[in-house]
Parts: structure tokens; sequence; C-alpha cells
């Protein structure tokens, strides 16, 4: 941890400054942070400064559920994450958003990483910020680059500043949060006035065909069984599911993308046909406790109930989306 990174950070218990304990190094690897205010201290282990899980009873269970499924996640199979593609996703996001020396940034829930890696190559200085032992990796992948840290902590109590960021870009991450607006406001209330929030959110279907709501239901019972399996099962039982998968969407989805492409759009599993990649995403779909769906309405009620305004919202298996804190209007104090 660079002591650069102090100049962000904010005990997540009293919001007051805190500092390196007993070290003038310009690095710390193993050491602790202290708060100035509280006299709280924080652990910095590998080089990552840790923030403990929210304490609050209505969301701590679940938290410390999505902490443990995603550390499986992270450790178990990063690798063929980066098969994902999220490039397609961010490239629908302008680059001025998220890039440009002098600019300081947040990856809210950066998992193992390469998103973080991506946005630090656009030369703003980035925060990667996560639950889980994704942080390791996330550590692994980034640490040789000067204008990126990593930080483990909870999204319910994160513990940076107010009105730090030009940017804070959460992709795949609210909708796993026990509750999704107070993580939304979290998030809203670290922007700089003029700052921007880009989230990519999960559809709820609501304007599909019957048959694809009935899919979705079919999943979403299936997931009250899933999401409580121990993960190496689940993994195990997401490996014998991929080759089905493969040959009755991913197979098919890719000989249709040649003929009919906007048909081929609408099958799932359709942008890989590589079994491991296939696993790992399907453990993604099935493993985590909770899983919130939204509207585009639901998506802009989000923005505007965070007091963010310009917002556009694009439809990629999902909601892509962006919005701007006004310079003259006040965000509400987090919950
Ligand atoms: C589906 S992954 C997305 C990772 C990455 N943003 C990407 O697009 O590849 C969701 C991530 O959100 C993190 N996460 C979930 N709840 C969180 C919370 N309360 N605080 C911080 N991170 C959280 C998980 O640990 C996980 O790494
Ligand atoms: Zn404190």
């Amino acid at each position: 941890m660079r002591g650069s990174l102090l100049d962000h950070l904010a005990c997540p218990s009293c919001g007051g400054r805190l500092a390196i304990v007993g070290s003038a190094a310009a690095e710390v690897v193993e050491g602790a942070l202290a708060c100035a205010s509280c006299g709280a201290s924080y652990p910095v282990v590998h080089g990552i400064p840790r923030f403990p899980t929210t304490a609050d009873a209505t969301l701590a269970s679940v938290t410390a559920r999505t902490q443990r499924t995603y550390s499986f996640t992270w450790m178990t199979f990063a690798e063929d994450q980066r098969e994902k593609d999220s490039y397609r996703y961010t490239a629908l996001i302008p680059p001025t958003l998220t890039s440009g020396a002098g600019k300081i940034g947040l990856d809210a829930g950066c998992g193992g990483g390469h998103d973080l890696r991506r946005m630090a190559a656009g030369g703003a200085e980035v925060i990667g910020f996560d639950l889980s032992d994704g942080v390791e990796t996330a550590h692994r992948l980034t640490r040789h680059l000067p204008n990126v840290h990593v930080v483990q902590g909870d999204l319910n109590t994160p513990p940076f500043r107010p009105e730090s960021f030009d940017f804070v870009y959460s992709f795949g991450v609210l909708h796993h949060l026990p509750d999704p607006t107070r993580g939304f406001r979290n998030l809203a209330h670290l922007l700089k006035p003029g700052g921007s929030l880009i989230t990519y959110l999960y559809d709820d279907f609501g304007d599909r065909t019957a048959a694809e709501r009935a899919a979705l239901d079919a999943v979403r019972l299936g997931r009250r069984v899933t999401s409580r399996l121990p993960s190496p099962a689940l993994y195990a039982l997401c490996w014998l599911a991929a080759p089905v998968v493969w040959a009755t969407c991913s197979v098919p989805a890719s000989l249709l993308e040649l003929v009919a492409p906007r048909l081929a759009g609408r099958i799932p599993f359709r942008h890989t046909v590589r079994w491991t990649v296939l696993a790992s995403d399907l453990f993604d779909r099935f493993a985590p406790p909770v899983e919130w769906r939204f509207s585009r309405e639901g998506v802009l009620a989000l923005y505007r109930a965070a007091g963010l305004g310009d917002v556009t919202t694009c439809r990629y298996r999902g909601w892509v989306s962006w919005g701007c804190r006004p310079a003259d209007v006040l965000v509400e104090d987090r919950a």
C-alpha cells in the first residue's frame, strides 16, 4: 500500500482520517492503519488495507455469504473470467469518463481486477475495492502499476472520503447487495460534484416474451437451492452442466449469429463456446446469495434517488448506465 492512498481513505466507522501506524516507509506491505478520531485500527496484509464488513444485522449474513462465494470465485477461476465479454459491455461507455491523467476513480467491486487494469491504462489513478479475496488476484495483476491501489472492504460501509472521486465504476456488483439502493447511494456519496457513476445491473426481463420470463423464474427457483450449496460442490455441478449449455445454447447461438444476429442475441450463454468459461459463468449465475433485477425505469429511479442526472442507459445483457452528480445538488447522506 502506497502512502498516497491515505488521501482517499476514511475510517468506515467514524469518517475520521487514517494514518499508517509506526512506519515512515513510502510503501507498507504488512502493518496497520489507525483512525485519529476514534482510535479504530485496520490491518494492512500483503500490501492491501483490510476493512471489516458491515455490522448491520440486516445485511451482515448475506454479505458474509457473498464474500465467501466470490472469494471462491476469484481464487478458483479468475483466469477463466478474463475471457468474459466485458469488453463489449465497456465499449459502450464513453472512454473520457474513466480516463485521463489527474483523474481519480474507484472500481467498486473490482473482483479479480481485469477492468481495473484496463482502466488504469487510460491514465487515471484507480482504486480497486472488493469484499472478497479477489483483492489478492487484483493486487497481483496490478501491483506493478504506479496508478493503481487495491483495498478490501464492504460497499455497505465504504472506507473512503466523501466527494473524493471523479468517477465510480461498479460493474455487476450492486445487484448482489442485500440493499442495492443503499449501496448505490453510498457510491453516489463518494463522487465529486461533476463526477460520474457507471454501473452494470441485471435486466428484470419485464418486456421479454412469456417464455423468456418463465425461464428466468425457473432459474430463480433453482437459485434458492444452488446459492446455498457449498461452492466446490456447485462448481462441480456447473462443470457437468457446461456441455449441455454448450450444445443447447452456445453453439446454436454462434451459428445463428451468422444468419440472424438479432435472434442469436436473445439466446443465453451465446458469448463463448469454451467450457471453462461456461462453467465459471454458470457458477456466477447460480452461486451468489442475492440477485436483484431492474427495469430501465428502475435503473433511472436509482440514479434519480441518489441525486444524479444526465443519465444514459444502454441495454446489453442488462443495463450499462452512467449518470453525473451535478455541481449544485447535494447528495443525500449515506444511511
Ligand atoms: C459479478 S462480480 C463483478 C466483478 C467485476 N466488477 C467484473 O465486472 O468482472 C461481483 C463482485 O462484487 C463484489 N461485491 C459483492 N458485494 C460487495 C460488497 N458489499 N462490497 C464490495 N464488493 C462487493 C464481489 O466480491 C465480486 O467480486
Ligand atoms: Zn474512526
